[in-house]
């Protein structure tokens, strides 16, 4: 019964009956999306999962989101349809590894992507996403130097608005993102020259694209470096009849909800996440009979986590 409306039916009885609320993130299949109570970008599901007044969260996104929902929420159950759900990028860096870049470098704030571990997080100053970067790092006093990590197209876009030259960023990468190149980024705006370009800042091709806008090749306007909730916003606003989408291809089932008339193609249509496609309608239902799988995170750990991202969710709109 995967994705009909009885399957449907049967997990909004089931979350109603267990007091939960569905959490879906914006990469979802549109089944998933569809049956969620809230659908968004991870700062704005961070902000939901900490304000819930339900007794249990089921997060349909992966391991570190419904990890940081355990960390905000810590007295409420946390439920992931697969806990096989990880991300290339938060597996980029390790605890190990980021207490040795500290102690190279005394005095220094760490700004950690939400994209990372718990253990990661609890030895972070302050955690960010795509959509707040920019006002986080803006927000640290110019003297202190910054240790950006773990995505280095993100922490390059956050460097170039900042212009920040006491920044450095971690090597590592979402294997999603960087996959989407900046030869296809410019073989598509070569053909789709009135087309607008949605670029998300993890993608190895931003730099590309802003290339393209600053060489005049492209209209600097039509050019928009957004977090998944950002490109939403952008939707409504935009006046283009197509749009270039450079991100995980789940994105553009809100996209077309969001602006039903403009014609949202993606830039590369193999860029899709095999760690969000695991939550799959069998999974969710599963999910909710069975109670499984919990996410637990150490009570310590969460004690240090949730001050960074307790500054995450304050700042920025
Ligand atoms: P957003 O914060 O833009 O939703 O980015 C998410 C992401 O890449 C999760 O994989
Ligand atoms: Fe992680 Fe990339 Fe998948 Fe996002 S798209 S969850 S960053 S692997």
């Amino acid at each position: 019964i995967d994705g009909t409306p009885e399957w449907a039916a049967e997990v909004k009885r089931l979350a109603r009956e267990q007091d939960a609320t569905i959490l879906a993130h914006n990469y979802q299949l549109p089944e998933i999306q569809d049956i969620a109570d809230h659908v968004g970008d991870s700062l704005a599901l961070s902000r939901i999962a900490a304000e819930a007044t339900e007794g249990t969260i089921v997060f349909c996104g992966v391991h570190f989101m419904a990890e940081t929902a355990k960390i905000l929420s810590p007295t409420k159950t946390v439920l992931i349809p697969d806990a096989r759900a990880g991300c290339s990028l938060a597996d980029s860096i390790t605890a190990d590894e980021l207490r040795a870049w500290k102690a190279d470098n005394p005095g220094a704030m760490v700004v950690s992507y939400v994209n990372t571990t718990a253990e990661v997080k609890a030895l972070t100053g302050i955690c960010c996403t795509s959509s707040n970067a920019v006002e986080v790092v803006a927000s640290i006093d110019p003297d202190v130097p910054v240790l950006f990590l773990p995505d280095q197209f993100l922490g390059a876009h956050v460097k170039r608005l900042t212009k920040r030259e006491n920044m450095q960023i971690w090597a590592g990468e979402c294997h999603v993102h960087a996959g989407i190149n900046g030869d296809e980024l410019t073989e598509q705006a070569r053909t789709h020259p009135d087309a607008d370009l949605f670029v998300h800042p993890e993608c190895g091709c931003a730099t590309s694209a802003l290339y393209l806008a600053g060489e005049g090749h492209y209209p600097a306007d039509r050019v928009k470096i957004l977090s998944t909730g950002g490109m939403i916003d952008a939707a409504r606003d935009t006046n283009a009849r197509q749009v270039l989408v450079a991100t995980e291809i789940g994105m553009l089932h809100q996209l077309r909800k969001a602006a039903p008339d403009v014609d949202f193609q993606a830039v590369n249509d193999r860029a899709s996440c095999k760690y969000m496609k695991m939550i799959t309608p069998a999974a969710l239902l599963r999910c909710l009979i069975e109670g499984k799988d919990e996410v637990h995170v150490d009570p310590e750990t969460a004690a240090l986590a949730s001050k960074s991202v307790q500054r995450m969710i304050e700042i920025g709109t």
